[in-house]
């Protein structure tokens, strides 16, 4: 398998950057709109895909063990390199607790969760008011629901310093970090 250099990233780098890079930019927007919109159409859509990128997660988790992070396109400060170290660490860490902590609060509140369609943990409702669920675990999913939000807040922050960063890089120090990503050999 081919491995990252300063001048050019590894296909498995790049695929697994861009897809769980967009799939996570979509859910955090999905999440905040159909929470503060009330719009509940949406949630079995969040609720898949965000069960979904746990493929591409945990192999790019484990491509990350496996390699290491790949090295900057050319040698920065100490600062520059712990702050780009420490926005990546969130990223990656974001990915992994999002999809779990959603999936309890889902699946432990009762709500149930299925895969467009293909029941993974059924609904729990209530006989006296089928409307309303009964939690499966309510200490449980109200912890996951706690941790769903805070993380979301942070990944997103990070998200958007990641990208204040990728342009700084682009436009100011002028160099190939953000077109090596693209797949170009710089
Ligand atoms: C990488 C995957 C995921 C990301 C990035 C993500 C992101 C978000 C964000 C940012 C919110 C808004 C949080 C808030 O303001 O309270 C949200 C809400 C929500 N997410 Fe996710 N999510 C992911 C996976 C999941 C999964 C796997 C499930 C369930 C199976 C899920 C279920 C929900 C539900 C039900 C809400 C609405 C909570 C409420 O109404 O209070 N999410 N998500
Ligand atoms: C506007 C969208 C984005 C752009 C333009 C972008 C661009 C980049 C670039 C140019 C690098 C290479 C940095 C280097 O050489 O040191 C990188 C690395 C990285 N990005 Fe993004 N990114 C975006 C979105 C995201 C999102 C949403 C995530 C969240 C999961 C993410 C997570 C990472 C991580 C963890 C790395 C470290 C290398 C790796 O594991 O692939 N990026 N990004």
């Amino acid at each position: 398998m081919q491995v990252d250099t300063q001048s050019e990233l590894s296909r498995t780098t790049l695929i697994l950057h861009w897809t769980v890079g967009i799939v996570m930019i979509i859910l955090l927007a999905s999440g905040v709109f159909m929470k503060e919109a009330e719009f509940y159409a949406m949630y079995p859509w969040h609720k898949a895909f965000g069960v979904l990128i746990i493929v591409p997660v945990v192999l790019r988790v484990l491509w990350r063990v496996k390699s290491g992070w790949s090295p900057p396109v050319r040698e920065y400060s100490k600062l520059e390199r712990v702050l780009a170290k420490f926005i990546h660490y969130l990223l990656i860490i974001g990915t992994v607790i999002l999809p779990i902590s959603g999936f309890l609060m889902s699946a432990m509140g009762g709500h149930g969760v299925d895969l467009f369609g293909l029941e993974l943990v059924a609904r729990n409702p209530n006989p006296l008011n089928p409307q309303e669920v009964i939690p499966l675990n309510g200490p449980v999913a109200g912890i996951a629901h706690e941790v769903h939000e805070i993380a979301g807040s942070i990944v997103i922050i990070a998200v958007i310093l990641h990208t204040v960063g990728v342009l700084k890089h682009h436009i100011f120090d002028k160099d190939g970090t953000l077109i090596r990503m693209l797949g170009v050999k710089v």
